[in-house]
């Protein structure tokens, strides 16, 4: 599901952001450089700056979600946007409304950003095509097929960390399957002109065709791991399994949980990820997720500044120079 076609205007401006894939390398780029420019906006006395005044964002949550609403909306405030959150299980969404009736309700209280999550993937292209020229979309999230702004804000948190992309080696762990920060990642990763990515997993959980995008499929962990540079776990998303693809959780994290024994693998000086919710015993033992190798936490962070970002190029509010911000 390509969207280039949907996010970019005829100039080859972000208009909407529903997929990493087909962002280029400088897009990419410039998107990471914005958001260093506002990460320390989180340290000032007053967390404000105005370039998202008069502004009004709505989150229209279909799924449970914690870090990243939360952190939309912190980005937003910090923008000085108005910003409304749709409680959809409280919303007339619960009394039978349509998706397009809702839209167009919310619509005319003259939003200018809807960020959207959903559990059906293709859902935020969806919206991008129903709302009117002047509003533009954020996927938060479609079902197992894209969310970028975890990609970018894993993006942004490897660059932290690590020199140059292109020496890179990625594994991605567990289940990619229903995973679409995996994708997402997958994508950006590219882009940025990482050679070696590896997903790794047990075979009911890695899609047949997952080369096609350029990766190397290992079902054994410890080789997956060996020599890499960056870890990023994923969780068992249950909630997307149609049936039983594992014996136990038990089992699964005898083979595929992250310890700090089996981690030896990696470089010594990798990283360990997650975009979480992070389940420890399942697919991460507790002295990873919160060792010294763990960024997890940093990664919830750069999603303000990374989503502050995103939001304040697509409205076309960046200053010439981002610099600035400091
Ligand atoms: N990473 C992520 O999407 O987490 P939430 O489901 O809490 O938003």
């Amino acid at each position: 599901m390509t969207a280039d076609n949907v996010q970019l205007d005829k100039t080859g401006r972000l208009k909407h952001l529903l997929t990493t894939e087909g962002l280029d390398r400088r897009l990419i780029l410039e998107i990471l450089d914005h958001a260093a420019s506002f990460a320390s906006v989180g340290n000032r006395a007053v967390k404000k700056i105005p370039l998202l005044r008069g502004k009004t964002i709505i989150n229209l949550f279909f799924e449970p979600s914690t870090r990243t609403l939360t952190t939309f909306e912190l980005a937003a405030k910090r923008l000085s946007a108005d910003v409304l959150n749709i409680n959809v299980s409280t919303s007339a969404t619960s009394k039978g409304e349509s998706l397009q009736d809702t839209l167009q309700t919310l619509e005319a209280m003259h939003c200018d950003m809807f960020i959207v999550r959903h559990p059906n993937s293709g859902a935020a292209h969806f919206i991008a095509r129903q709302v009117s020229p002047h509003v533009s979309v954020i996927n938060a999230g479609d079902g197992r097929h894209a969310h970028p702004t975890q990609a970018l804000l894993d993006m942004y948190t490897i660059r932290q960390h690590k020199a140059d992309f292109a020496c890179l080696s990625v594994a991605i762990v567990g289940d990619v399957m229903h995973s679409r920060v995996a994708r997402s990642d997958i994508h950006a990763l590219t882009a940025l002109g990482v050679k070696d990515i590896r997903v790794i997993g047990p075979k009911t959980l890695i899609p047949a065709d997952i080369n096609r995008m350029g990766v190397s499929v290992f079902n054994n962990l410890q080789q997956g791991i060996e020599d890499v540079d960056v870890v990023i776990m994923l969780r068992l998303q249950r909630e997307r399994m149609r049936s039983a693809l594992l014996p136990s959780e038990h089992e699964y994290f005898h083979c595929y949980g992250l310890t700090e024994n089996k981690l030896l693998a990696a470089k010594d000086d990798a990283i360990v990820m997650h975009p979480g919710p992070i389940n420890r015993g399942v697919e991460i033992d507790s002295h990873v997720a919160d060792g010294k190798r763990s960024v997890i936490l940093q990664q919830v962070s750069h999603g303000i500044a990374v989503r502050m970002a995103v939001m304040s190029l697509i409205m076309g509010t960046l200053p010439e120079s981002s610099a600035e911000q400091d």
